[in-house]
C-alpha cells in the first residue's frame, strides 16, 4: 500500500472537472459587485474627480476614491504583507498622487458587475501630469547597488584572471518584462456577517498573508475575520502578495455593511506585479583546455519608485560552476510602474538565462562541446557559502539527458528539409531546496478517517494529493482514509505556498504528525492491554488501518474507542532540518532542445525538449512531471513569445490582453520529455524530497537561444527571440 512514489491521480481531480471546486469568485452569496477605475497617466496628481453621474446611475451602492477614504485608514496603518520588499507599499486611495499608469483611483460598487463597470466610465477625472522617464534603459543612470541587497561575496582576483585567460567573452543579455497570467484572475469575495465579522475568500498563495494585511490595514484580527482559499487557479507568484482587490472588496464590505465581490478583468491583471526587465553584463574567461578562470555577472533590474523589489539573480553565477575568481554585482533602478513581483523561479530564471548563454558562448570560443565544457567545470560544493550540498546528482542528469536526447549523434538526427535550419542547445538548471517552519493538526473519527489541517495552499501543484499520499503511507492506511484540508486561517500556520518548498515544509510536518499519532495509538493500546505494556514501539507495525504486533492485529478504530477526546487529535509544528543550516540544498536539471529556423521567414520552432532532473525523493511522479511540463512550456514562452510592452511616453502596458501578449499555446508545443534520476538525500528534510514547481523553467530559454545559434550562427542576446531578430541579426 505504499503511496509515496506512486503516480497517484489528483484527489481533487473529480471536484475540478465537475466544477465543484470553488475558487474565490465562485462563492454564491448575494454580493454587491465592485469595479475599479484606473489612472490613465503614470505620474502626477488628480486635480478633480467628479463622481456625480456615476453615483446617480442605476444600481450603484457606493463609490470610493481618495476623497472619501475613511480617516482611520490613513494614520498608523501598516500596509505591508509578509513579502513586502523594502520601501513603502502602495496605499489605494490614500491621496491624490499618481505613482503609475493603471493605478486604481476609484471603486464603484453596484448591484451587478455590469452596472459597476458602466458607472465607472461616467467618472470624470482631471489630472496634472508630471514628466517622467518610462523605461529601464532611460533610467539606467539612476541604477544603484544601494537599493539592492548585496550579492554573494566576490572571490579571488577577477580582473587578473580575466586578463590571463586564453579565451574571453564580454556580452550583454536583455530580458523583457513578463506578466504572470494565471488562468484564474485575481478575485476576492467578502461575506459581511450580521455581527460585523467577515469571511474573506481570497485568491492568494497563503491565507496568512491576506490576514496579516487585513490586520495591518483594517485592524481586523483572527477573531473578526477568517480568510479562506480552497482552490487557486494558478498563481506563479502573482498571489504571493495580497493584491488590491483584497483591499477594495474589504473596504467596500465594511463601509456598506454588505457582501462585496471584486473580480479583476484580464486587462487589470496587467496592473500589478511582473517579472522585471533586466540587463545582464557577463564577462567570462577560460584556459585553453576549457577550465573556467574568471566570471563576472552584473545585472541591473527595474523596480518601482516606492518599493525596492529584488531577486537573487547574479548569485547563481557564483554557484553553478567551479570558478575561483568571481565578481557579482546587482543594481536596481526605479521606473514609473507598479512594483515587480516574484514569478516562477524568481531570479533563477533571469540569472541562469544569462549565465547559460555565456557559458555556451565561451565553450564555442574554446572549441569545446557545451556538455563537455559543463562537465569540465563541475563543482561539488557551494562556493558562495563555502558549504557542501545536501546532495547533487547533476552529473547523472547530464548523462541521462545526453542518452535520451541523443546528444552525441545529434547532428545525424536532423531531418533535412531544404527551407529549415536545425540546431541543438542545452543548459543547466537549478532551484533552491528550502524548508520553512510549518504546523499541522490531525484527528481521527470513529470510522478511522483522518482529517489533517494546515493553512497552506494548493495553487494547482497538487498539495491536496501529495499530502494525502504522505499521510496514508506514514499512518499505514489507504489514501481514501485521508482528508487533507487547507486554505483557511482557522487552521495551523503554514508558510506561503511558494519557493517550491511546500512538500518539503508542510509534507515534513504531515509526516511527523502521523508519526506522533502512531506513538499515541501505541500508548492507548498498551494502557488497555496490560499484557503488552512492555512492548517496544519498534516492534509494532502499522498497516491497513491496524496496529500489528507478533502477527496479532488490532484495528485503529477499536483501540481509539478507549482514547480520550484529546488523545484523538494531535498538533505538530515542524522546524527546518539541521541540514538546512549545515548544507546547501538545491535541485538540479539538464535540459536539451532541438530547434528549427525557417531560412527565409525566420520562424523558430522547438520540435523537441528533454529535461532530466535530480530533485531528491519524488513523492508523486505524476504531479511532479506536471510541474516540469508546465514550467518548460513557460520557459519556451519566455524564450520565444512573452513580452510585456510598455509605452515609455505614457508608462502604460500596451499589450494588456491575450491577443497581443503572446504566451506559448498548443501549436508551439511538440515533443516534451521529462525524467528524474535517483537522488538520495538525508539532509535536506526528513522526506528527502526537493521541490520541482520552479526547476523546469530555469535554463530553458538559454538552451533555446543556444540552439538557435547552433542552427543559424546568430546569437540573439535578448528575450523573447522573435523572427524579426533572426532576420535582422
Ligand atoms: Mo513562487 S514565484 O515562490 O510562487
Amino acid at each position: 500500500m505504499l503511496n509515496i512514489g506512486n503516480k497517484q491521480k489528483r484527489v481533487d481531480g473529480p471536484q475540478k472537472v465537475t466544477g465543484k471546486a470553488t475558487y474565490a469568485a465562485d462563492i454564491t452569496s448575494q454580493f454587491y459587485h465592485a469595479y475599479v477605475l484606473q489612472s490613465t497617466i503614470a505620474c502626477g496628481s488628480i486635480t478633480a474627480i467628479d463622481t456625480s453621474a456615476a453615483e446617480a446611475f442605476e444600481g450603484v451602492k457606493g463609490i470610493f476614491t481618495h476623497k472619501n477614504l475613511p480617516e482611520r485608514l490613513k494614520n498608523k496603518v501598516d500596509y505591508t504583507d509578509p513579502l513586502s520588499p523594502p520601501g513603502k507599499p502602495f496605499r489605494p486611495f490614500y491621496n491624490d498622487k499618481i505613482l503609475y499608469n493603471g493605478q486604481p483611483i476609484a471603486l464603484v460598487v453596484a448591484q451587478t458587475f455590469e452596472q459597476a463597470r458602466y458607472a465607472s466610465k461616467l467618472i470624470k477625472v482631471t489630472y496634472e501630469e508630471k514628466k517622467f522617464k518610462g523605461s529601464l534603459s532611460e533610467n539606467l543612470k539612476n541604477a544603484s547597488a544601494d537599493r539592492a541587497p548585496e550579492p554573494a561575496s566576490n572571490r579571488g582576483d577577477f580582473k587578473k584572471a580575466f586578463k590571463n585567460s586564453d579565451y574571453t567573452i564580454i556580452r550583454e543579455y536583455r530580458q523583457s518584462r513578463n506578466y504572470h497570467n494565471p488562468m484564474e484572475p485575481h478575485a476576492t469575495s467578502v461575506e459581511y456577517k450580521s455581527d460585523g465579522s467577515l469571511v474573506v475568500y481570497d485568491k492568494i498563495q497563503g491565507v496568512a498573508s491576506s490576514l496579516k494585511y487585513l490586520n495591518g490595514v483594517f485592524g481586523l484580527g483572527a477573531d473578526t475575520v477568517q480568510v479562506k482559499s480552497d482552490f487557486v487557479g494558478g498563481a506563479f507568484g502573482s498571489g504571493l502578495r495580497p493584491q488590491y482587490q483584497l483591499f477594495m472588496a474589504t473596504l467596500a464590505a465594511l463601509e456598506l455593511k454588505h457582501n462585496v465581490q471584486m473580480v479583476m478583468t484580464r486587462a487589470q491583471m496587467f496592473s500589478f506585479g511582473y517579472r522585471p526587465e533586466v540587463i545582464h553584463t557577463m564577462k567570462l574567461g577560460c584556459s585553453k583546455d576549457g577550465i573556467l578562470q574568471a566570471l563576472s555577472h552584473k545585472t541591473v533590474g527595474e523596480t518601482s519608485t516606492f518599493e525596492d523589489f529584488n531577486e537573487t539573480i547574479v548569485d547563481w553565477s557564483g554557484l553553478l560552476y567551479k570558478c575561483e575568481n568571481v565578481n557579482l554585482e546587482y543594481e536596481l533602478t526605479p521606473v514609473q510602474s507598479y512594483t515587480p513581483l516574484d514569478m516562477r523561479a524568481p531570479g533563477g530564471v533571469s540569472g541562469v538565462y544569462a549565465l547559460e548563454c555565456a557559458i555556451d558562448e565561451l565553450a564555442h570560443e574554446a572549441g569545446i562541446d557545451p556538455l563537455e565544457f559543463r562537465r569540465k567545470n563541475y563543482v561539488d560544493y557551494d562556493q558562495n557559502e563555502d558549504k557542501p550540498f545536501t546532495s547533487k546528482e547533476l552529473m547523472a542528469c547530464y548523462a541521462r539527458c545526453e542518452e535520451v536526447f541523443g546528444w552525441k549523434n545529434r547532428k545525424d538526427l536532423s531531418k533535412t528539409e531544404p527551407h529549415l535550419l536545425t540546431g541543438y542547445g542545452m543548459a543547466t538548471g537549478s532551484w533552491e531546496a528550502l524548508q520553512q517552519p510549518a504546523s499541522v493538526s490531525l484527528s481521527m473519527n470513529e470510522e478511522g478517517t483522518f482529517t489533517i489541517k494546515c493553512a497552506t495552499a494548493d495553487i494547482g501543484t497538487g498539495t491536496y494529493t501529495v499530502m494525502s499520499q504522505i499521510a496514508a503511507d506514514k499512518l499505514g492506511v489507504s489514501i481514501e482514509k485521508i482528508k487533507f484540508m487547507l486554505g483557511d486561517t482557522a487552521f495551523p500556520d503554514s508558510p506561503i505556498e511558494g519557493g517550491s518548498w511546500t512538500v518539503s515544509s508542510v509534507g515534513s510536518a504531515v509526516a511527523s504528525v502521523c508519526e506522533k499519532f502512531k506513538y499515541r495509538i501505541a500508548d492507548v493500546w498498551k494502557r488497555n492491554n496490560p499484557d503488552y505494556q512492555a512492548v517496544a514501539f519498534g516492534d509494532i507495525s502499522f498497516q491497513k488501518g491496524k496496529l500489528e504486533y507478533r502477527s496479532k492485529t488490532f484495528s485503529f478504530t477499536e483501540i481509539m474507542q478507549q482514547a480520550s477526546k484529546e488523545e484523538l487529535s494531535i498538533a505538530h509544528s515542524e522546524s527546518p532540518a539541521e541540514g538546512q543550516n549545515t548544507h546547501s540544498g538545491y535541485a538540479h536539471c539538464c535540459v536539451m532542445v532541438e530547434v528549427t529556423v525557417d531560412k527565409d521567414l525566420g520562424i523558430i520552432k522547438v520540435p523537441r525538449l528533454v529535461n532530466v532532473s535530480a530533485a531528491g525523493k519524488i513523492i508523486n511522479p505524476k504531479t511532479a512531471e506536471n510541474q516540469l511540463l508546465g514550467s518548460m512550456v513557460w520557459g519556451l514562452g519566455m524564450a520565444l513569445r512573452e513580452e510585456g510592452m510598455v509605452d515609455t511616453r505614457y508608462g502604460r502596458v500596451m499589450n494588456a490582453n491575450f491577443a497581443e501578449y503572446h504566451i506559448a499555446v498548443n501549436a508551439d508545443i511538440h515533443d516534451i520529455h521529462t525524467e528524474f534520476v535517483e537522488e538520495k538525500d538525508d539532509k535536506v528534510n526528513p522526506l528527502g524530497a526537493k521541490g520541482v514547481g520552479e526547476l523546469g523553467i530555469v535554463g530553458l530559454a538559454a538552451a533555446i537561444s543556444n540552439a538557435i545559434f547552433d542552427a543559424t550562427g546568430k546569437r540573439l542576446r535578448k528575450l523573447p527571440m522573435l523572427l524579426d531578430d533572426v532576420l535582422e541579426a
